[in-house]
Formats: C-alpha cells, sequence, structure tokens
C-alpha cells in the first residue's frame, strides 16, 4: 500500500487495531503480538565485554557527548548513552504513531530499578527529578505544629522547597546543624553534630549525601541508626547517588531517599528515583512512618487502603507513580539505561568514578595543598565523585562570585573543560565561598582528571 493509498483510505496501523476491536489506550500492540520498539532493542547491546583491556574508552564510545569539550559537570546534568536516546525516541515515535495514552503504574520499570537497589518494586517510583521526589516525601509526612525537622545549612533548594513549605503550612519549625568544609573530619563528627541537634520534637532527620555544595558524602548508614534510636524518620537528598554509587537503599536503613535518574545515572530529563521504605527489617525495625501519596490518581477512592497502618506494606510505589497518563518513552529510557548500569555493574562503576574522585582530590592537594579541598579526602566513607576546590593562587579569590563564575567560563573557553562552582557558608566566616566543582563518570579516564588539574593550575596562574 503505498502513502497515497494510506491517505485517501486513511488506513494506519491504528485504524487496523481499531476495526480489531483495539483501542488506543486500552491494550498495547503485545496483546497482538507485535513487540513493542522498546522491548525490541537488546539489553544493553553494546556494553564492552568485561575483560576487554580498553573497557573504559569503549565504555565512553556509548555516550554521544561533543568529544571537543571534557565534559565534567555530571552533578548538574548527565547524558545518556546512544541506545537510551534510542529507545526513548523509538518509543515516543510508537506512542504518537498510535497515538497510545499510558494509564499505567509502570511496573516492569519499577522493578528493574528496584533489583538494582537492593529493594522491591512497591518502594520505588520513578518521578520527574530529585526535587519532585524531595517534595512528595516530605510534603506527605504527618507533621504537625512544633514538631522539629532537623537539616543541614548545605541542603538545596530541592529540598529547602519543602522544608518552607511544611514550616509555613503546618508551622513546622525547621533547625540547621552547620557543616564542616574540608578534609579535616570523619564520619562519626556528623553523627555527634546531628546527635546534638535532636530535641524530643524532631520527627524528620533530612540531609543531602553527598551534600551538592561540598561533594562530601554524608554517612548515611550511621545517620540512619541514630534517627532510628530516638524514632525519627529519615528523608535522604540523594540526587547524587543512582548511578554514582552501588548502594542497596533497603541496608541503609532509611526510610526515604529521593535520587535524579537524569544525573549520574544517566537517564532521559526530567526522571527520579524515589525509594520509600515498605517494610519492617533488620535494617530498619522501627514502624512505617505515616505517609500518604499527596500526588496520585491511583490511591483507591473506595476506602479500601488504611494507610495509619504502621506495619503494613502497601502498594504506595504504585499510588504515586499513577498520576494521570504517564510517559511511556521517559520510562523505558529509565529502564534501558538502569539495565545498562546493570550490565556494566553498578560496583565495578562505583570503584571507577570515586577511585577517579579520590585521583582527583590527590592531584589537587599536591598543586594547591590540602586547604584548597572543600570536600572530605582522608576518610574513605565521606568521599565519593565529586570533588570541591579552591583553584585560585590567591586562596581569599574563592570568596569572590565573579571571579569563581570567571573561572568556570574561562576554563570552559579556553581549554574546553566545563565544571561548575558552589557558593557556601563556611564556619567561622561571614562571606561566602565559591569553590568549583568537578565530577568524574564512567566516560573519564585518569588522563581526563591530569587534563582537568593541568588546565586549572595553567588558568588559576594566569588569572592570579
Ligand atoms: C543535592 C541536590 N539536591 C537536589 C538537586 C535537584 O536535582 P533535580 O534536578 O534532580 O531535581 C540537586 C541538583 O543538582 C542537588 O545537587
Amino acid at each position: 500500500m503505498d502513502s497515497k493509498m494510506m491517505h485517501t483510505t486513511g488506513f494506519s496501523r491504528r485504524s487496523a487495531l481499531k476495526l480489531f476491536g483495539v483501542g488506543a489506550g486500552t491494550v498495547g500492540l503485545g496483546t497482538l503480538g507485535i513487540a513493542p520498539a522498546a522491548a525490541a532493542s537488546p539489553v544493553a547491546a553494546g556494553v564492552p565485554a568485561a575483560n576487554d583491556p580498553g573497557y573504559w574508552s569503549k565504555v565512553a564510545e556509548m555516550f554521544t557527548l561533543d568529544k571537543r569539550i571534557l565534559f565534567m559537570n555530571i552533578g548538574t546534568v548527565g547524558s545518556s548513552p546512544r541506545q537510551v536516546l534510542d529507545v526513548v525516541d523509538s518509543v515516543h515515535r510508537q506512542v504518537a504513531r498510535d497515538a497510545e495514552s499510558s494509564y499505567s503504574d509502570f511496573a516492569d520499570v519499577r522493578a528493574v530499578v528496584a533489583k538494582a537497589h537492593g529493594v522491591d518494586k512497591d518502594e520505588i517510583v520513578i518521578t520527574h527529578n530529585t526535587s519532585d521526589g524531595m517534595s512528595k516525601a516530605l510534603l506527605g509526612l504527618n507533621l504537625r505544629e512544633g514538631d522539629e525537622i532537623l537539616t543541614t545549612n548545605h541542603e538545596h533548594s530541592g529540598g529547602n522547597t519543602p522544608l518552607a513549605l511544611v514550616r509555613d503550612r503546618f508551622g513546622v519549625v525547621i533547625k540547621r546543624v552547620q557543616l564542616p568544609i574540608g578534609d579535616d573530619q570523619r564520619a562519626e563528627d556528623y553523627v555527634e553534630l546531628f546527635r546534638a541537634g535532636i530535641t524530643s520534637r524532631t520527627k524528620v532527620i533530612m540531609f543531602s549525601a553527598p551534600t551538592y555544595l561540598t561533594g562530601t558524602m554524608l554517612p548515611i548508614r550511621m545517620l540512619a541508626e541514630l534517627a532510628q534510636q530516638h524514632g525519627i524518620t529519615t528523608v535522604v537528598d540523594g540526587a547524587h547517588i543512582p548511578g554514582m554509587l552501588a548502594y542497596d537503599f533497603r541496608a541503609l536503613g532509611v526510610d526515604f531517599l529521593a535520587g535524579s535518574a537524569a544525573k549520574w545515572q544517566c537517564g532521559p530529563a526530567g526522571t527520579g528515583i524515589l525509594y520509600i521504605r515498605n517494610r519492617v527489617t533488620a535494617a530498619n525495625p522501627n514502624p512505617l512512618p505515616e505517609f500518604w501519596p499527596v500526588v496520585s490518581s491511583g490511591y483507591p477512592t473506595d476506602q479500601s487502603v488504611d494507610l495509619r497502618s504502621r506495619d503494613q506494606s502497601q502498594d504506595i510505589g504504585r499510588y504515586l507513580q499513577s498520576v494521570g497518563n504517564g510517559s511511556k518513552a521517559l520510562n523505558a529510557g529509565v529502564q534501558k539505561v538502569s539495565e545498562i548500569w546493570d550490565e556494566i555493574g553498578r560496583q565495578r562503576i562505583q570503584d571507577h568514578i570515586v577511585g577517579l574522585g579520590d585521583y582527583t582530590k590527590q592531584l589537587v592537594v599536591e598543586r594547591w595543598g590540602a586547604s584548597a579541598l572543600y570536600s572530605a579526602k582522608s576518610d574513605a566513607r565521606l568521599t565519593c565523585a565529586l570533588t570541591a576546590f579552591n583553584p585560585f593562587q590567591n586562596p581569599a579569590d574563592v570568596k569572590s562570585a565573579e571571579k569563581s563564575a570567571a573561572f568556570v567560563s574561562r576554563l570552559l573557553e579556553e581549554y574546553g573543560v566545563e565544571i561548575r562552582n558552589t557558593r557556601l557558608a563556611v564556619i567561622g566566616d561571614p562571606t561566602l565561598h565559591s569553590p568549583v566543582r568537578v565530577s568524574t563518570h564512567l566516560f573519564h579516564q585518569r588522563e581526563d582528571v591530569d587534563r582537568l588539574i593541568d588546565s586549572a593550575w595553567k588558568l588559576s596562574k594566569s588569572m592570579a
């Protein structure tokens, strides 16, 4: 049938399906034995063999990043592998062609993501991003006037905004511990900081791990244990965890962890991963916090559910996932990229990229001195693939937001290296600091770190 005929008769696969009594939005193509485009692509084809000597450079070939730029700002946004772009594109086209709706709880996608993080699919929601996950977590808790949330002075607006909402709406009191910077700290110090801030009214401990300002990892498991001892709920802003760290969410013992699927996990833009503890386990034997799925079109409207029951599992992931018509294409992208990460090996990725982060920190100390580091270095429990440092020959220049911004743009324009800077409060200094921040990922190798450090060193000399 030529295209003209198709046009004049109005015949298409979609109308053919209608002739067979299959309406858009009711049954997928798979019902007729026609494989949907997403399912057609082989799992992670193109991942190099595990023992390939050029392993990481072949992994880098899976990405479409502009080779003229050394991109080291994954902490802001990742970049999807080619196969993920293809899946998203083909599913998007299939959905448009067949005018398919998707009133779905995306159970298959959540099952893949859940397995990768040691939990069950009723504990996972594919969100829009970290900020969406943080809002769903904090605004779903049963908080009342006078309750306290203990957090830090280094939080991102993605967490600070829902904190402000519960403060203004319910009269919840937000208290903040002041975080240290640099390498002169140990995991136990964080536990003591939080312990000192807990009162009989503390209902929630909320913190970023790692913080986006210094790249220091907070000791999640230790803080979760502290919270559990006091019957406190834990909400972790884990924007940087999915795709960077091979964490088993259940073993962490936290109640909520909101992350991005588009940063280190390199899924499509506009995707995130929210973990909601839905089990009473050895890692967290406390009752489940009272929690409401505040954004949902899947929560039963017939009063068949009692979410106040504190020890029984409800399908909380499904309630929060089902929100009107969803995106098959984005969800297919999240599934595909998760499978690719699983095939490479999440621990292998973590070892490679945190190793590159350690190497970055070591070179920073060799060139600029230990005091230039804003990230922790010596305590491995506090390190990750983010590194923040003062790149200036005159250390006081780190207090100039303009100079720091100029450093970032000149590094890109003159050396082709893309990083970012941050702006943060430092204990004992009334002026904010603006160090630069570097992300090392699976498409990088040690030579890339060498290039970054050499470029930053030369630029800092020319800006002295
Ligand atoms: C610690 C932290 N939380 C939240 C966010 C917001 O992330 P998203 O864009 O996924 O909402 C970021 C973004 O950089 C971040 O670093």
